[in-house]
């Protein structure tokens, strides 16, 4: 064998046993989503009378797609690491308008999922995606805050388990209820919107745009009003259980020590005379019984 055919199977050997080690890689880790992909929301079924989940034969919840946009003519879904607003405008059905009076009241969380990595078989793990829906109900019709935000957390390029890329945590609520929403009836359209927003932090980032810092102002606020607490709490206790001691040990001291405890009702020498009448035992006062002037 020339030694350039050994080379050549050399370099051959090694390029299999590579492509048979990241095969090997890949089928152990789930794969990440790509930027862009859709991932399907699906939500727990619920009776209309009720608002109880439903069940599948074998006892394990049902989750359904979420309701069609018309946008999209399909469920929603959020395409991975897309942060323009999701628009998704459903017709609100008989059935969908009593489940989303379960929602808005309360009887009911809006339970959604959606898969942490690419479906791959079986074994899909998923992420719950509670959408927190508010609005006001009426006898006759329902206001829904119809603008969502959206926070998804995914796990960093460092993570080993799970993947990097993985979804690890989302919810939704909706913003600034009481002053936007919508006014519907069954068979109108609620316009949804999603402001969807994906970090790779498990908790929420510090900073950055729209985020009030805990710099500058908002700091020497706190400053300012903490220490204006801590001098009312000052004054209070001093007028209250410093004062008064300090008092009663004063009037102690001018009877002699002696003559068993002071009667406490308060501040100020009840001492009797024209101010504080004659028991010198007045509202608010320290009723001493001791006649004399004040010092
Ligand atoms: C949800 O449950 C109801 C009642 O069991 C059933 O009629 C309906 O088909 C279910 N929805 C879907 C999308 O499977
Ligand atoms: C109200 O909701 C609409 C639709 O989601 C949005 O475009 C608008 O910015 C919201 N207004 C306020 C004041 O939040």
């Amino acid at each position: 064998m020339s030694p350039r055919s050994a080379l050549r199977i050399a370099l051959a050997a090694s390029c299999a046993f590579f492509a048979a080690l990241t095969s090997a890689v890949s089928d152990d880790v789930p794969a990440s989503y790509k930027y862009g992909d859709l991932i399907p929301v699906t939500c727990l079924n619920r009776t209309i009378d009720t608002g109880e989940h439903i069940t599948d034969p074998t006892g394990n919840l049902q989750y359904i797609p979420f309701p069609s946009c018309l946008e999209t003519q399909a469920p929603l879904s959020l395409p991975y690491l897309h942060s323009t607003p999701q628009r998704c405008t459903i017709t609100l059905t008989d059935p969908l308008f009593h489940l989303l009076e379960f929602y808005i009241h309360n009887d009911a969380p809006l339970t959604c999922r959606i898969a942490s990595s690419p479906p791959a078989g079986s074994s899909t793990t998923y992420t719950p995606l509670t959408l927190a829906l508010a609005g006001t109900l009426q006898l006759s019709h329902l206001h829904v805050a119809q603008s969502l935000n959206l926070a998804v957390h995914i796990a960093p390029r460092s993570s080993s388990a799970p993947a990097p890329g993985a979804i690890t945590a989302a919810a939704g609520y909706s913003i600034a209820p009481t002053a936007n929403n919508t006014r519907v009836v069954i068979g109108d359209e609620l316009p949804l919107t999603f402001h969807v927003r994906w970090y790779t932090s498990p908790t929420l980032p510090v900073g950055g745009a729209g985020t009030r810092s805990t710099g500058g102002w908002a700091t020497l606020a706190y400053c300012v009003f903490s220490a204006a607490a801590s001098a009312a709490v000052c004054v209070v206790y001093f007028r209250g259980v410093e004062l008064p001691r300090r008092l009663r040990w004063h009037g102690r001291e001018r009877m002699g020590g002696g003559g068993g405890l002071p009667k406490y009702n308060g501040y100020g020498y009840g001492v009797a005379g024209a101010a504080n009448g004659a028991s010198g035992n007045g509202y608010g006062g320290y009723g001493f019984g001791v006649t004399g002037k004040r010092d």
